[in-house]
Formats: C-alpha cells, structure tokens, sequence
C-alpha cells in the first residue's frame, strides 16, 4: 500500500477512482465536490437532493462517471456532521473508504485531502491521518494463509490530489510522517498476530534486529547466562518451564546525543501464556499469542522514532519468554528474588507478567533512564473496568502521565487512570517474601502496578495495561480483526513531543 501526493485538479484526474467528500446536509458542494459535480453536469446534486447521497460518517457512493470525467468511478465520502469533524474521523474515514474500494476490485484511486478544505484542518495532519488511515485500514494478516485466493484484491495505491500547489510539501511531510507511523503500528500487529510456534522468544529477537537494521537504532540479544549474571531471578522463573530459551532485547536510539535524558520503553514479552503451573483454562487460551503485544509496541515504536530521526534518546527493554507448565517450571509458593534484591513470592504463575517486568525496569533504571513507561497486556481485570474502549495508566508521577494522555489525544487512542491508593498495598503484602505476585480479585490492575512501582524507584513511570485493547473481531475505522497496533501511535506521539526542537 502506497500513498503519495500530485499537485492537480481531481476532477480531470485520470485514475481507477476519483474520491470527493461532503458534510451531512450540505445541498450545493463546493471545492474539489463542487468541481466533479459540475463536470459530472449536477449528478452529485442531484443524488443529495433525491437523498441518495445524505454524506453521512462513512458513507460510501459509487457513481460511474461514463466518460463525463476521465476516471471511470467517481467515489462521495461522507464526512457526518461538521461540527463534530476531527483528525480522528479522517483517519477513520480514510480506512474505511479504503476498504470499501478494495471490497468493489479497485486497486488505485485518487482523493482530494479530507479535512483540509472547508474544515479547516491543518494540510499536513489531514496527509498524515489520509496515510494512516488507508494504511493501517488495508491490513491484513495472511502470511499462513498457503492457497492463493484469487478474489482477493489488494488496495495498491492512494494518491492525494492537491489543486493549491503552496500545500503540496506539507501533504507530502504529513504522507511520510503517516507512512512510517502506520507502518510501525502494522509492524506491532504483525508481531502480535504472529502465532507462537512462528514467534519464539528467539524469532523475536531476530525480527527486532531486523527493524534496527532497517530503521537505524542499536538492537543487543542478551542469553541466560547474561541474565543469570544481572540476577534476574524473576524474569528467570518464569523462563523455567520452556524449552524455548529466553532472551532480553535491549534497543537504543540516540537522537539527542547532548542530553542526558532517556525515555524508556519497557514491553511485556510473552510469547505465549498458559498460566504455567496455574494453568489458564483451555477457552480462549489461543489468544495468548499476543501476550507480548506491550513487546511489539516497544520494538515498533522505536522504529518509526528512529526513521523519523526525532531529537530524543529512547532506550527499548524487552524481555522474551513463554510461561509454560513443566517439571522445571516455577511452583506457586516458590519464593525469588529479582535483579535489584527485592524477593518476591510466587503465588500464582499467571501473573507472570509482572516477574519479567520486575527485572526489565530494573534494568531500564540501571541503565539511567530518566522517565519510564511500561507497556503490557498485565491484566483481565483491566476489561473488566475499562471494556475495549481505553487503556488503564497508572503512575508515580503526575506531570508524566499528562504528557502519555496529550500524546494519547493526539493520537487518538484513550487511556484512563487508575489510583495507586496505598491502602491497596495491603493486599500484595507476603508472609514469606518481600511482596507477592497477585493481590486477589478486587483491583486487579491496581495491585499489579502497584507491584511494579517497586522497580523503578523514584524514576517517574507509567504503567500502561493495554489487555483491554490488544485485540478486536470486528473492523472499525482504523481498527480490523485481530491485533490493534495499539498503543504504538501513541509512544511515538509521546516521544516526538519529549523531543528537542
Ligand atoms: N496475559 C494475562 C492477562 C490477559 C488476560 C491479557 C486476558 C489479555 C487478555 C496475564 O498474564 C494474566 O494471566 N493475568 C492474570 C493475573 C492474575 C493471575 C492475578 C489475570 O488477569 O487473570
Ligand atoms: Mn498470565
Ligand atoms: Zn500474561
């Protein structure tokens, strides 16, 4: 999928398609509609006044243009109701149109910039969100799919057709800014779709060096025996009961060599959860394949902060393992003690996620980074509070967390806090150990982040839980069935925006 910019006029464009738009109860269009409606001798109009064409969100219409145009199909987008328009829609909108041309065997079309005419978006964003949206909207995950379908079409190329010349490098700034984000989040998706046999600790590790290479930042693979030597015993135990050996991937982009400040992300990687010994029960288990979707995001957020070249210096820790049940696997009841001395009883070995976590901010804080945020699939509690809607934040540091949320408003994907109440310490309390690993039923996700604060110090984090938001059946704007690519537009947001000018 393709997405490029050509100064022009639409409506004497010649391509498969030619896409204009139009706002809920507009009756006369003007600009690059009014354009094609003219050459078209009223046809669009005429449509809207018999109400076949209301330009209600997502609307799609297909006209043929039968020679009145040089593009044989003249596609009107709806764009719903003015006053509610945003980025966010033109991002959806262009996903879903991109879909719907795909679904009717077009492979190429054109389009006027959504957005930047009557509705006064800024030029380059609207580039940006069209990018993203035909790009992330257009995906599909069919690597395993061994008999070639000759039904299916694939959307190759968009091009935006601009008539104002002076906005032609903005769209063309806000296309490849797009290009890279969207392509990083499919990166994500592609990870987490990615069924565990075909995606080991080890084949992580691989694809992570691969997008270093691509994109320019530094990937270390770290074995056992190094995470042995830093005492990463939580991390460790819940290594033990797979024969797929470990790995910690460790990226760094430095792009602001003068500065001292270090924006980690730290991702959960399991590759695959069974629950180990505390066996999750076999419906649904498949879906945990995706158990390192914080991992994916990590890993696709430094490449598009790397390709993109901001000024920041991002360090990414991730650790990779299963959680398997076996004769060496931890026991519920084991007690181990993580990179920086803490001990910790093993209560359930489903909640893993935590344990690896333990070890990988403690390295991140070893390592000198100087604001944290994790990013995990840690809880099922967390859809419990928050559904499919938004990601559950958590944090140790106020001003932080206003940074993830603008960066998130600006990507449009929510979050919500969660409160790290002290009386909720209570109940990770050990009798045996330092702390314990699960806290009980009742706050969930609260008492995994309060489990967490105790390896970063005073080091301001964040804790994202994104199990609520990992995963969806249904398309939806942006959004297509299985991995959501979430939250990586977002990081990439919140480092641009940490970076120097
Ligand atoms: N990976 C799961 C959380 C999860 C659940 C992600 C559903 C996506 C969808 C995590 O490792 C887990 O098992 N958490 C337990 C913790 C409990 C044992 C304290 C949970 O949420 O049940
Ligand atoms: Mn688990
Ligand atoms: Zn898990």
């Amino acid at each position: 999928m393709r997405v490029t910019v050509a100064a022009g006029d639409i409506a004497t464009t010649n391509a498969p398609a030619i896409v204009v738009n139009l706002f809920e109860g507009v009756t006369s269009p003007g600009g690059g509609t009014g354009a094609v409606d003219a050459a078209l001798g009223g046809a669009i109009s005429q449509l809207i006044a018999q109400g076949d064409i209301k330009g209600k969100e997502g609307e799609v219409t297909l006209l043929h243009s039968l020679g009145r145009v040089p593009a044989p199909r003249v596609v009107v987008l709806g764009l719903g109701k003015q006053e509610s328009f945003s980025i966010h829609r033109v991002r959806d909108l262009s996903a879903k149109l991109c879909r719907s041309l795909r679904a009717a065997g077009v492979r190429e079309a054109a389009t006027i910039a959504h957005g930047a005419g009557i509705a006064g978006l800024e030029p380059d964003a609207c580039a940006q969100a069209i990018a993203e949206g035909a790009i992330l909207g257009t995906y599909r995950f069919l690597r395993h799919k061994g008999r070639p379908d000759p039904d299916l079409v694939e959307f190759e190329a968009l091009t935006i057709v601009e008539h104002n010349g002076a906005n032609v490098a903005a769209l063309e700034a806000g296309v490849a800014r797009g290009t890279v984000i969207a392509g990083a989040a499919n990166l994500a998706r592609d990870l987490e779709n990615e069924p565990a046999n075909h995606l080991t600790p080890t084949d992580f590790a691989a694809r992570a060096v691969a997008s270093g290479e691509e994109a320019g930042y530094a990937v270390e693979v770290y074995d056992r025996p190094w995470m042995e030597e830093k005492r990463m015993g939580s991390l460790l135990s819940v290594a033990n009961g797979s024969v797929q050996p470990p790995k910690f991937v460790v990226m760094r982009y430095n792009g602001d060599p003068s500065s001292k400040e270090v924006l980690a992300f730290v991702g959960k990687g399991i590759t695959f959860d069974s629950g180990g010994i505390s066996l999750k029960p076999a419906q649904g288990m498949e879906d945990m394949k995706g158990d390192m979707s914080g991992a994916a995001s990590v890993v696709a957020a430094l490449q598009a902060i790397a390709k993109l070249g901001a000024k920041v210096n991002v360090l990414g820790v991730v650790g990779a393992t299963e959680n398997m049940p076996s004769g060496s696997a931890t026991k519920p009841g084991d007690v181990v003690t993580a990179m920086n001395g803490v001990t910790i009883e093993v209560v359930n070995t489903d909640a893993e996620g935590r344990l690896i976590l333990a070890d990988e901010l403690s390295y991140a804080c070893e390592q000198g980074a100087t604001r944290i945020v994790d990013i995990a699939t840690l809880t099922g509690a967390i859809s419990i509070a928050l559904g499919d809607v938004a990601m559950g934040v958590m944090t140790n540091n106020a001003e932080w967390l206003a940074k993830l949320e603008a960066a998130g408003a600006r990507a449009g994907e929510k979050l919500w806090e969660l409160p790290l109440f002290d009386e909720y310490k209570e109940q990770i309390k050990s009798k045996v150990a330092d702390i314990k690993n699960t806290g009980g039923r009742n706050a969930g996700s609260i008492t995994a982040a309060l489990f967490l604060r105790e390896f970063v110090g005073d080091t301001p984090w964040i804790h994202v839980d994104m199990a609520g938001v990992d995963n969806y059946e249904k398309e939806k704007g942006i959004l297509v069935p299985g991995a959501s690519g979430i939250p990586v537009r977002t990081l990439v947001e919140l480092a641009i925006g940490e970076a120097s000018a």
